[in-house]
């Protein structure tokens, strides 16, 4: 039997491993940027967190077992309901809005696809604490300029928003129960991957009347201002009087992503209402141009999940943008940089009795700050050389009993094919020097 990893789990070679610190580097230094500090949580949690609030189908999809004393557990599928657990426990001491952002690995039991696995890890952002458009804008311009800092631009992705609120006011108008609500929901989306007869069977079962479903599918052809302006102005005030306009605050949200420069990355589109239960308000995705791949990025508004689950009530809104679709998306765009693992100096002896210098050299260079490289076999010189130009060193010093004689070695540069005799004394002001490390 050879042993393999699980199906949808991934073995991180070197390079793997790279390109995963290359993402979060760009992830930890955009969050930062927009004032997020970094928390964790446990990759265990409670089974109960999820079962209440997250939705059927990460439920269905959760890696869950009984452990050893007893308790229903579930490793951690999503990172919200941890997120809202945790403010819920200090809700009175944190400065608010709270600008948080978490690098969980996720776990879901899903089929296998391209950009679909067992594990992912997903940058959350969430701000808590701030209900409104200048928060919805503040963490979708996040959203972008995450991936702006990996290099893609506007040519590569989009952001699609949507408004699960805007949609309940139309459904409150048009009399759905809230089980008709839920299935409308569920069918906008899974739209795009449903045939037609099967989304329109799955709304009359629920009861929907001909003008109910034709209403849904007028909500899910909504991709403009102006489109939404038509619609709202057609659709009247709502049932108990109050007279606000549904999409005054949506359109302020856009009109702040205009101001920030990001308008060119935006696209209204109300086909996007996301699969977990918990969104109230605004809902976006972030896609590849070409829709090619699954969604790079989902979040939105949730202004009812930390009250629910910790019972203090701050509105929230955040995002969770996995490394799995968009490292496709990275290799897909040539955008990956090249992994040319390297040190600065590889220490090479000539006889045994040049390896206590070379030890007490490269532990010098090493507390000096330099990345250092001996052979831990002895050889002939020029196989440890080799050794040198495979690790792509910058400097070979060579230490042999003549030069170790005169108190000196010899230093290689292997990059301009040079050498020189360098003094002990200086060897590591000397490679500093050279590999442009400051005191
Ligand atoms: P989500 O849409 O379930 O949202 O996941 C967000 C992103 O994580 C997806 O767009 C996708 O890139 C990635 N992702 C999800 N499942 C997988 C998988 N099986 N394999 C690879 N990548 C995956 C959430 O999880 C929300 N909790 C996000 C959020 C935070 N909303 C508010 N705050």
């Amino acid at each position: 039997m050879q042993a393999k990893a699980l199906p949808g789990f991934r073995d991180f070679y070197p390079e793997d491993f790279a390109l995963r610190s290359h993402i979060f580097e760009t992830w930890r230094r955009v969050a930062g940027r927009y004032g997020f500090e970094e928390y964790d949580g446990p990759p265990l949690e409670s089974l109960d967190l999820y079962t209440a609030k997250s939705g059927d189908e990460i439920v269905g999809q959760l890696y869950n077992f009984v452990d050893k004393g007893d308790r229903a557990v579930a490793l951690r599928p999503e990172m919200t309901p941890s997120l809202a657990r945790m403010v819920a426990a200090r809700a009175n001491g944190l400065k608010k809005p709270i600008r948080w952002f978490s690098i969980p690995q996720l776990f879901r039991y899903e089929r296998q696809q391209r950009g679909r696995l067992r594990e992912h890890f997903q940058l959350n952002c969430d701000l808590i604490g701030e209900a409104g458009p200048a928060a919805d804008a503040e963490i979708i311009a996040l959203a972008i300029d995450t991936l702006r800092g990996l290099g893609l631009t506007e040519e590569n992705f989009k952001v699609r928003i949507g408004d699960r609120a805007i949609l309940d006011w139309f459904f409150l108008v048009d009399g759905f129960t809230n089980e008709q609500r839920g299935a409308a929901l569920q069918v906008i989306d899974k739209l795009e991957r449903t045939p037609p007869e099967a989304s329109l069977s799955r709304l009359s079962a629920a009861g929907l009347s001909v003008q109910q479903t034709a209403l849904v599918f007028e909500l899910v052809e909504v991709r403009s201002r102006k489109s939404l302006e038509a619609l709202s102005a057609k659709a009247g005030s709502y049932p108990d009087g109050r007279a606000k306009a549904p999409a005054a605050e949506f359109l302020r949200t856009l009109d702040a992503l205009d101001s920030m420069g990001l308008g060119g990355f935006v696209e209204v589109d109300f086909g996007i209402v996301r699969g977990l239960a918990y969104y109230t308000g605004i809902v976006f995705e972030l896609f590849d141009a070409g829709k090619t791949l699954r969604a790079i990025c989902g979040g939105g508004r949730y202004d009812n999940l930390v009250g629910a689950i910790g019972g203090v009530d701050l509105p929230c809104v955040g995002f969770g943008m996995g490394d799995v679709v968009l490292g496709e998306l990275l290799k897909d765009r040539g955008l990956i940089p090249p992994h040319r693992p390297s040190i600065d100096v590889f220490l090479a002896a000539i006889g045994d009795d040049d390896q206590p210098i070379l030890l007490r050299l490269a532990h010098d260079l090493r507390n000096a700050g330099i990345r250092v490289e001996y052979s831990l076999g002895s050889g002939a010189v020029g196989k440890q050389l080799k050794l040198a130009d495979a690790r792509n060193a910058r400097l070979a010093v060579v230490i042999g009993p003549d030069d170790r004689a005169k108190g000196e070695v010899q230093v290689k540069d292997l990059v301009a094919k040079t050498q020189v005799a360098v003094p002990l004394s200086d060897l590591v002001l000397n490679v500093k020097s050279i590999v442009g490390l400051k005191d």
